[in-house]
């Protein structure tokens, strides 16, 4: 199995940097998501690796080997797309071999190699018909079809899911999961949606403006992050932050409360801590903030419930059966031991 390896790469469009130094290793065999706002840079450097865009520095390898001048058709690697790129007047048979023939293989073991991807895929009865004739989540199985059969070293993804329905598309994230865990091939796969990095990545690469926030498994990056960005990307509903000052081994939230922490550092600006960590408490005592029950959002088997506290909005994950009503006066308690301290520049300090 292959590696990529991405060593101080810079990319500029005009005066504008996209990419500056940026340093990455995808382990073979691994799972690798890139995870960003829009306009980060992820498709910039998925290209990159494909060899569809030039760059000003850096050197990027793929198995070992330095790729900088290589054209893409020599990178061995496969590429899937956000709107599949199928040739519409192809059969799925002829769209899923058009690789191969151009590549001049033989007729019969191209036959061999789309038979084998359409039953991976279970598209095995679709392969005569034409894209137009395929639901959006068959056309997503063809374009990947169409990159198994190559057998690459690498899969290159780019949002393949955001053309989809919701529901589809969290049927072809554990596809595409389940499909890596059977073919084992190393995957760069680009999202913006936070949701599909924490819950199909070995890794996770947080990028924000072409930079590197943090690589993580997805539980390191959830309950360590080291920066406020990272923290407020990853998990849903977001992380909740609230203006504090630290003095003397405690932390001042808005209004009465003041929380210890097991440590305390200076420069402390902005707590954060989840909704799943924090409680409703009937003694004043155990309590750090008080407000108002603002909405309440039932899931089912839990509640999300968002507190009106000094102005600030806090949102507390309760138990599907929790008997809180709008505007109902409520005392929270944030659990000190998950709690998070960022300094102003949204650095975490503790
Ligand atoms: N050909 C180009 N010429 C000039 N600027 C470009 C070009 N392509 C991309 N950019 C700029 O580079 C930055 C990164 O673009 P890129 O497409 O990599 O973002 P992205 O992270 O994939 O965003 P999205 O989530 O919206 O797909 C953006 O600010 C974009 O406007
Ligand atoms: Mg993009």
């Amino acid at each position: 199995m292959s590696g990529v390896s991405i060593r101080n790469v810079r990319k500029r469009y005009g005066q504008v940097e996209v990419i500056s130094d940026l340093s990455v290793d995808v382990r073979p065999g691994e799972f690798l998501v890139f995870v960003g706002p829009s306009g980060c840079g992820k498709s910039t450097l998925l290209r990159m690796i494909a060899g569809l865009e030039s760059f000003e520095a850096g050197e990027i390898f793929i198995d070992g080997r330095v790729v900088n001048t290589l054209h893409p058709s020599e990178r061995d690697i496969a590429m899937v797309f956000q709107d599949y790129a199928l040739y519409p007047q192809m059969t799925v048979r002829r769209n899923m071999g058009f690789g191969l023939k151009m590549r001049r293989f033989a007729a019969p073991e191209i036959e061999r190699r789309v038979l084998d991807a359409a039953r991976i895929l279970q598209i095995e009865h679709l392969l005569e018909r034409r894209p137009r004739e395929l639901s959006g989540g068959q056309r997503q199985r063809v374009a990947m079809g169409r990159a198994i059969v190559r057998n690459p070293k690498v899969f290159l993804f780019d949002e393949p899911l955001s053309n989809l329905d919701a529901k589809l598309r969290v049927d072809m994230r554990s596809e595409i999961k389940a499909l890596h865990q059977r073919l084992k091939t190393t995957s760069v796969y680009v999202t913006h949606d936070q949701v599909e990095a924490m819950t199909m990545a070995d890794r996770i690469v947080v990028l924000n403006g072409g930079e590197i926030e943090q690589i993580g498994t997805p539980l390191e990056l959830y309950h360590q992050p080291k920066t406020r960005f990272v923290a407020g990307f990853l998990g849903s509903p977001a992380m909740n932050f609230l203006p504090v000052t630290a003095a003397d081994g405690f932390i001042r939230l808005p209004g009465f409360g003041s929380l210890r922490l097991p440590e305390t550092r200076e420069g402390a600006a902005e707590l954060g801590f989840r909704a799943e960590r924090v409680r409703v408490v009937y003694e004043e005592a155990s309590a750090h903030l008080l407000g108002t029950v603002a909405v309440l959002e039932p899931l089912g088997a839990d509640t999300l419930v968002t507190v009106s506290c000094e102005g600030h909005r806090v949102v507390a994950r309760l138990p599907g059966d929790c008997a809180l009503r709008l505007s109902e006066a409520v005392r929270l308690a944030i659990d000190p031991d998950s709690a998070i301290l960022f300094d102003a520049a949204g650095q975490r300090v503790s």
